[in-house]
């Protein structure tokens, strides 16, 4: 029954941000009566579904959910009680929930109130499937992917800063998956002007869609014409920055929305600070589509979690722009978790260490 709600809290992925994806499925005499998985944006919970669906057959039922349910209120009261109100007799806990306004509360409350509660059952698949949310709540800041397409020579652009086709098209649709299961897309400023990226999700060629941008601006340089600008009704465009201006006016005028930040003693914006305000706006999860500059940043500031990195067979060259300034991928502690091919292009998928 647990992997049956891990089944289904794995085919919501992505779209429950920031909330994790949870599976509960309800049974009785061994037989379902009732599953369902966090709806969109994160409320309402599974387990407040799967009762409403199951009725008054919850009643001596059995409950397996993902993570642990929640003991804070919402409209119906915490799940804790609604779980308590419905008859439900066992349940079984894959994982507690990190967050402290509930971490282990329900299992007690729940315990205290006579029902069996079985923790632990698969909880490594529900931490996979919600590494953002853990390694978030935990570091208080976002969980930070970084996407980047190299040459064999490990370059992001050539010296004229064109990038466009270093990858194929197998491994761009790969691409705008990833972004698909993202929350956020964060870039800078630099890469909107040298690339003018429209950074949408493109599954196929008739849809399209927008997920909250985040730009890197400390000069606010970014052009009020740049395509990331246009159909601003339909996304979320958030602008960290040093500068107070008319063009920052403009840009709010536009529909942006400015955060503005102090510089540090090196002339630049404080990226752990960055991060943390990024996680205070409710963003658990970020990709990152920006250039060898930033990138080497983050990881100078150990903000990268994870690395999906396409690599193509052409070659750049010296005078091509580098994915890592002074250093090649081998040199980074990186642990691979799982590997393809998109025709002649390899796509490694790192965990970094
Ligand atoms: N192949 C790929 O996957 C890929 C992906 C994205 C982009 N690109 C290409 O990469 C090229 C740009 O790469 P790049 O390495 O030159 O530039 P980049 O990494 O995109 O951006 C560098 C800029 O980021 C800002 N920055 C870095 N650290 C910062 C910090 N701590 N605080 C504030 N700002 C910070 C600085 O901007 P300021 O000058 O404002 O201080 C810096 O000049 C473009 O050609 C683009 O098309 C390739």
């Amino acid at each position: 029954m647990i992997n049956i709600a891990h089944d289904i809290a794995k085919k919501k992925y992505g779209q429950t941000f920031p909330n994790p994806s949870v599976g509960c499925v309800i049974s009785k005499n061994s037989k379902v009566i009732s599953k369902a998985v966090t709806s969109q944006s994160g409320r309402p919970h599974a387990e407040e579904i799967a009762i409403a669906k199951a009725g008054s057959k919850t009643k001596g039922a059995s409950m397996y959910v993902t993570l642990e349910p929640c003991f804070h209120t919402s409209k119906n009261g915490s799940c804790a009680d609604q779980i308590l109100r419905s008859g439900i007799k066992k349940i079984f806990i894959s994982a507690p929930d990190p967050d402290q306004r509930t971490f282990k509360k329900s299992i007690n409350k729940l315990r205290k109130n006579n029902i069996y509660v079985n923790v632990g059952l698969e909880k490594d698949k529900t931490y996979y499937l919600n590494k953002f949310f853990f390694k978030s709540i935990l570091k208080k800041k976002p969980f930070t992917k970084v996407k980047l397409a190299i040459s064999s020579d490990e370059k992001i652009a050539w010296q004229n800063y064109k990038s466009k086709w270093i990858t194929n098209k197998f491994s761009r649709h790969h691409g705008h998956k990833i972004r698909s299961a993202s929350q956020a897309i964060l870039t800078t400023s630099k890469t909107i002007i040298k690339d003018n990226p429209k950074l949408t999700v493109r599954l196929n060629k008739i849809n399209e869609s927008h997920i909250p941008i985040i730009i890197i601006d400390k000069d606010l340089k970014i052009p009020l014409k740049a395509k990331i600008l246009k159909d601003i009704s339909k996304k979320r465009i958030i602008i960290f920055t040093s500068k107070k201006n008319k063009k920052s006016e403009n840009l709010i005028k536009l529909g942006c929305e400015i955060i503005l930040c102090k510089l540090n003693k090196y002339n630049k914006l404080n990226l752990n600070s960055i991060f943390k305000k990024i996680y205070k706006l409710n963003i658990a999860d970020i990709l990152v589509e920006a250039g060898g500059i930033f990138f080497t940043d983050l990881l100078k500031h150990r903000l990268v979690d994870e690395i999906h990195l396409f690599k193509s067979p052409i070659l750049i060259g010296e005078k091509g722009k580098p994915a890592i300034v002074g250093k090649k991928f081998e040199n980074l502690k990186l642990f691979l978790i799982d590997r393809k091919k998109f025709k002649n292009d390899n796509y490694y998928y790192y965990e970094v260490v």
